[in-house]
């Protein structure tokens, strides 16, 4: 397999965390940390930030992404951000299907699906993530349950909009716990994901998806994790609200 093939982004999730003005002040101190990089850099940040992030990466290498968004384009629905209201921003990614989305907001395979298709269609490019709780690795059901969870999120997905799909591998037990997966774990889940695409849509889409690795990703640990043949980024959280830490994450990426 040949890695090259692919794109390796390191994308940073902000979750629900910085003001407008910390925002920028965060943007700014990443930005020039960054500047050199041979991978892509995203940073995804709350709806809020949006368009204080946008401005201050404009004409950097820095791709700016949101967390979320609705299926429907508009409507009653309250609370809620549509893809073409991203879309209409210039932001260019969004996280979909977050474990924290699953695990606190309700959202399920289904709606996962729901919300990859409509972003989709609307230009965005999507990390649409997976992974396992600590119950179900122990019981031994990892890989399948990705694989199941990546296919249905893929359901009515075309071959051709898969070069707008990233596929975020991480384990719920391992995301802000500072409990890393090991390289091997993290690879194997990486393969099997890589392996039930290219049972969906052969062999070559397989080989040039984009598949990170994200759940407590820092600047220790990410240069063993990112030299796996199977992980191609990583999705940070904790980290990525610490440029140095963020920035040395960029340059194992780089290598
Ligand atoms: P973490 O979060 O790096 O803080 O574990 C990763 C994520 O939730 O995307």
């Amino acid at each position: 397999m040949n890695k090259d093939l692919r794109k390796v982004v390191i994308a940073g999730n902000w979750k629900m965390n910085k003001t407008p003005e910390e925002a920028k002040k965060l943007i700014e101190e990443i930005k020039p940390l960054v500047k050199d990089a041979k991978c892509e850099v995203v940073t995804c940040v709350p709806f809020v930030d949006l368009t204080t992030v946008l401005e201050a990466t404009k004409g950097s290498n820095i791709k700016v992404g949101a967390q979320n968004c609705h299926w429907e384009e508009k409507g009653a629905f309250t609370g809620e951000i549509s893809a073409p209201m991203l879309k209409s921003m210039n932001v260019e990614y969004v996280i979909i299907g977050h474990s924290e989305r699953r695990q606190y907001f309700g959202e399920t395979d289904i709606t996962v699906n729901k919300r990859v298709k409509a972003a989709l269609a609307n230009g965005l490019k999507v990390i649409i993530c997976v992974g396992e709780s600590l119950e179900q690795r122990e019981q031994g059901v990892t890989c399948e349950l990705v694989a199941m969870q990546t296919k249905i999120a893929l359901n009515g997905v075309s071959a051709d909009d898969m070069k707008n799909v990233i596929i975020a591998y991480e384990p719920i037990w391992a995301i802000g716990t500072g409990k890393t997966a090991t390289a091997e774990q993290a690879n194997e889940v990486n393969h099997a994901i890589r392996e039930t695409i290219a049972q969906v849509y052969g062999k070559a889409v397989a080989d040039a998806l984009t598949i990170q690795y994200g759940g407590s990703m820092n600047a220790g640990n990410a240069e063993e994790l990112l030299a796996q043949p199977d992980v191609d980024g990583g999705l940070i959280g904790g980290a990525s609200l610490k440029p140095a830490d963020f920035a040395k994450i960029v340059e194992a990426a780089s290598k």
